[in-house]
C-alpha cells in the first residue's frame, strides 16, 4: 500500500463525513500489519461533544474488529466547501488514542495537501502533495501504556 493509496482511502472516508454543525469534514484510512485498511470519518452531534473525529472513528473500528497492530494513519480535512484541502493535522485527543496501540517512534502519519477534491475519480498523485511524520514528532514525550506497568 502506498502513501498516494492510502491518502486515496482517507479522501474516500472523507465523504461520508456527518458534519452538519461545523462543515469540516476528515477522513482516515488506518493500516494495519497484515495489510488490512480501516476507514474512518468525523461524525459530529447535536450535543457538539460527543462529536467522534474521524482517526478515533477507524481506531474504534479497528479494535472493535480484533485489530491493534497499526503501521499508518492517512489523515485528509478541510472546510466542506473547500476545492482544494490543507494538511490537516490529528487533533490532541487522536494522537493520544494512537499512542495507545503503537510505536510513536515507527508509526507514520501520512497526511496531505489536495489540489482538488470536487471529482476524485479524476485525482492523480501530481494533485497530492504528501508529508509524513512520525507519532513522536507529533506527540513527543507522551503518555503511554508502559507508564502504567510496575
Ligand atoms: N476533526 C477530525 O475529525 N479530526 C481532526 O484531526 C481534527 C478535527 C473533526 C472534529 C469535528 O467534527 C470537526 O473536525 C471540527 O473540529
Amino acid at each position: 500500500m502506498t502513501d498516494y493509496e492510502m491518502i486515496k482511502l482517507a479522501l474516500e472516508a472523507r465523504e461520508m463525513a456527518y458534519t452538519p454543525y461545523s462543515k469540516h469534514k476528515v477522513g482516515a484510512a488506518l493500516l494495519c500489519q497484515d495489510g488490512t485498511v480501516f476507514k474512518g470519518c468525523n461524525i459530529e452531534n447535536a450535543g457538539y461533544t460527543p462529536t467522534n473525529c474521524a482517526e478515533r472513528t477507524a481506531v474504534f473500528k479497528a479494535v472493535s474488529e480484533g485489530y491493534k497492530n497499526f503501521t499508518s494513519i492517512a489523515i485528509v480535512g478541510g472546510m466542506e466547501h473547500l476545492k482544494a484541502l490543507p494538511v490537516c493535522a490529528p487533533c490532541g485527543v487522536c494522537r493520544q488514542v494512537l499512542r495507545e496501540f503503537v510505536d510513536p517512534q515507527t508509526f507514520r502519519v501520512i497526511l496531505a495537501k489536495v489540489d482538488d477534491v470536487t471529482d476524485l475519480g479524476k485525482l492523480n498523485e501530481d494533485m497530492v502533495h504528501i508529508k509524513v511524520m512520525t507519532l513522536a514528532e507529533l506527540l513527543p514525550l507522551g503518555f503511554g501504556p508502559e507508564n502504567l506497568t510496575l
